[in-house]
């Protein structure tokens, strides 16, 4: 499959033009209407995906591994309990192991230096499949699952509450990028690191859209067409879990929220959740929310960026 991106890695979006991202979506809403109708691919035959997790998942983990072989491939679950790199062999030197086995290296782990340093060694393209950083490949199904819904891209409004985590990262650098207005409301001492409030400020200038940050919940929520959030505490935050629940009381999407979006609005969460924390019950389970078509987008998005890069 000749796509312009073969050999590219995926470490965040910010690498991406709008255009390479459109593509991309494009490609996904494909693969998704094939599979649909029951048709099979073979882009991948032969090709193989490495998957070293040193986190927890199960959405990026089984729907990489379920894409690479509806695609005619194969994925290797790597956790990082077994793999030398828990004993210390170092990042640089997996990287040039790995690459003369498999076709392709998804990481999910803390340092974003981590994934960089494994793609500069490394000769096969990789992807990030979450960091502390950045969660692109979230980022990039959550706007085919947008696109869905909405039919456009430019111009929604998107009001993200909580905190200023990887997930708001991607889904700022993702959004204003194609035009998006993204909205974020964080308390106090969480918001979204500067450098990559500058890049999507700048990212916004280009496109047209639009970066509103802020610590109201409700004023960000005026008119939104969608509402996103996600966990209060990101995994290797576990022992400040107790001190954010304290902080982040109130930058929940319940029903008041949810009254103050558009009638139409959809309501967005990477998942796993928290019931009664950052959303509530009430909402997760409503009309509104569009959660396990946005998990299943994953599968789709994923499928894409593989046929693309691998
Ligand atoms: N949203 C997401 O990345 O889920 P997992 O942690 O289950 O992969
Ligand atoms: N911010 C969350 C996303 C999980 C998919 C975390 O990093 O734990």
């Amino acid at each position: 499959m000749d796509t312009g991106l073969k050999g590219r890695d995926f470490l965040s979006l910010k690498d991406f033009s709008a255009e390479e991202i459109k593509f991309l979506l494009d490609l996904a809403a494909k693969l998704k209407a094939e599979h649909k109708q029951g048709v099979c691919h073979d882009i991948l035959k032969g090709k193989t995906l490495a998957m070293i997790f040193q986190k927890a998942s199960t959405r990026t983990r089984v729907s990489f591994e379920v894409g690479m072989f509806q695609l005619g491939g194969m994925a290797h679950f790597l956790s990082t309990q077994d793999l030398q790199i828990g004993r210390g062999e170092p990042i640089s030197d997996t990287a040039r192991v790995l690459s003369r086995y498999v076709d392709g290296i998804l990481i999910r782990t803390y340092a974003q230096a981590e994934v960089e340093e494994l793609a500069e060694y490394a000769d096969v393209p990789v992807i990030n499949g979450l960091t502390d950083l950045y969660h692109p490949t979230q980022a990039l199904a959550d706007m085919l699952t947008i696109l869905e819904y909405k039919k456009k891209l430019s111009g929604i409004k998107l009001a993200y509450i909580g905190d200023g985590n990887n997930m708001v990262h991607s889904l700022m650098i993702g959004g204003t990028k194609l035009g998006l207005e993204v909205r974020v409301a964080t308390p106090k001492g969480y918001e979204p690191l500067p450098e990559v409030v500058e890049m999507s400020e700048a990212f916004a200038r280009e496109s047209g859209g639009k970066l509103i940050l802020g610590n109201d919940p409700e004023e960000i929520s005026h008119g939104a067409d969608v509402l996103y959030t996600d966990v209060w505490a990101s995994m290797g935050q576990e022992q400040e879990a107790k001190e954010r629940k304290k902080r982040f009381k109130g930058f929940q999407i319940n029903k008041k929220i949810l009254e103050l979006a558009d009638s139409e609005a959809i309501v967005m969460h990477c998942l796993p959740a928290h019931r009664g924390e950052e959303i509530t019950d009430e909402v997760m389970e409503g009309p509104q929310s569009v959660v396990f078509d946005e998990a299943e987008n994953r599968l789709h998005a994923h499928k894409a960026i593989l046929a693309a890069l691998l």
